[in-house]
């Protein structure tokens, strides 16, 4: 008889925002007339910009004709879209990355789940606690964190970087060795980013242990301060032991139509071996490619008019943080992100736990947004809300929250 995966017995409840989604779900079949807003998971709600959509409708049409059709899209992404982004996001940042270091993938989220397929099951993890709950859950599926803890809410196996208020929610270096090192900046959930020389110290500490980073860039569009990098590999030594992610989703609002890359130079090796070429070998066993009329609308992202729509969806959401955190602040909350970020983390009021205020604010105020607990213990007593709503509805949330 087949056996299962039992490591899948070890993650706890199910993914967070699909139990948020069934809370508000329930919620909404009791009280079918409430306007209900949604500030809880990071979903984007502006339409694809017209450079986008231009670019969607001639690959489209090229998909109908003989002569245009185009088949499997190469493993690791076409070298149009593989070009504009080295030159975009890296090259004109004086980054060394090249076009053969770029593998073009469906988004963020499945390369941040897969990428741990390549170290050994018995690497340790190490991440930051609040963390984006697919780094666990992926690396708990794969076997590499001991069992949980129900009382400290932690995996044995694995080394927590607490990100609280006293380090200004960014981790420190552990004292514990750790492998594998989770780092996403602008950090999701708290909104807060790692300056140049912070993050500086990270790759030192991967390059002397021996250790690899896995960066998480998917919100660096929002970066406004000039100390906070775009990229690691703005640090010098991270082509040694850093591998980068990349989203469209936030940025662009690819969200419903998927686009990422990762970056794995090819200077990064561990025990001889190159990881630039293990992750190629995984890519083309596991991966078609992503489909090349989403691989041009990514390449229009980065045309002149492209860059200009982009900026302006930013610029939108980013009101919106502004309007969240002025309007918390005024209100008297303690709130922290939402200047590199379109994340807000708020401290709940009064002591109350992160589930009871998500439960108040539902009820009360009409309000989803995500309890910080969700997203490991150090998240207790904290609360995030996204500034990717429509302004409208972001006004309307924050008055609501502030009348409460
Ligand atoms: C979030 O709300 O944390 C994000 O939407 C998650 C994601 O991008 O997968």
């Amino acid at each position: 008889m087949v056996r299962i995966n039992s490591d899948y017995g070890k993650l706890q409840g199910s993914y967070l925002f699909s139990t948020i989604a069934k809370k508000v779900g329930q919620y909404s079949e009791e009280q079918p007339d409430r306007k209900i807003i949604r500030l809880g998971i990071g979903d984007v709600t502006r339409p694809l910009t017209p450079a986008v959509i231009k670019a969607l409708h001639e690959a489209v049409d090229e998909m109908g004709e003989e002569k245009t059709f185009r088949g499997y899209a190469p493993d690791l992404g076409y070298d149009f879209l593989r070009k504009a982004i080295c030159d975009n996001d890296y090259r004109s940042r004086g980054c060394d990355i090249g076009q053969d270091e770029i593998f073009v993938s469906d988004g963020a989220k499945p390369d941040s789940g897969n990428i741990q397929e390549i170290f050994a099951k018995d690497d340790r993890i190490g991440v930051c606690d609040p963390v984006y709950p697919v780094y666990i859950d992926s690396n708990v599926m794969a076997g590499r964190t001991g069992d949980y803890d129900i009382k400290s809410g932690r995996y044995a196996g694995v080394v927590y970087l607490d990100c609280t208020k006293e380090n200004g929610f960014c981790p420190d270096l552990p004292e514990e060795d750790c492998d594998i090192i989770y780092l996403c900046s602008p950090n999701n959930p708290t909104g807060t980013a790692l300056t140049k020389d912070r993050l500086q110290d990270w790759v030192d500490y991967a390059n002397k242990k021996g250790s690899v980073i896995i960066f998480d860039a998917a919100y660096e569009a929002y970066i406004s301060d000039e100390d906070v990098p775009h990229s690691i590999y703005e640090c010098e030594g991270a082509r040694e032991c850093a591998i980068e992610l990349h989203s469209f989703s936030k940025n662009a609002g690819f969200t419903g139509l998927r686009l990422g890359y990762a970056t794995v130079p090819k200077d990064l090796k561990r025990e001889g071996v190159s990881l630039n070429t293990l992750w190629a070998r995984r890519h083309a066993t596991k991966y078609n490619g992503a489909p090349y009329i989403v691989q041009r609308a990514g390449e229009a992202v980065y045309s002149y008019e492209g860059r200009k729509e982009i900026r302006g969806l930013v610029d939108y959401y980013m009101e919106n943080a502004r309007v969240i955190r002025s309007g918390l602040e005024k209100a008297g909350y303690e709130a922290y992100g939402g200047v590199n970020s379109p994340y807000i983390w708020m401290k709940t009021p009064e002591g109350m736990s992160s589930w009871d205020f998500f439960d108040y604010l539902l009820r009360e105020a009409n309000v989803v947004g995500t309890p910080g607990v969700g997203f490991g213990s150090c998240g207790e007593g904290y609360f995030r809300l996204t500034a990717f709503g429509s302004h409208e509805n972001t006004r309307e949330a924050v008055d609501r929250i502030c009348r409460l």
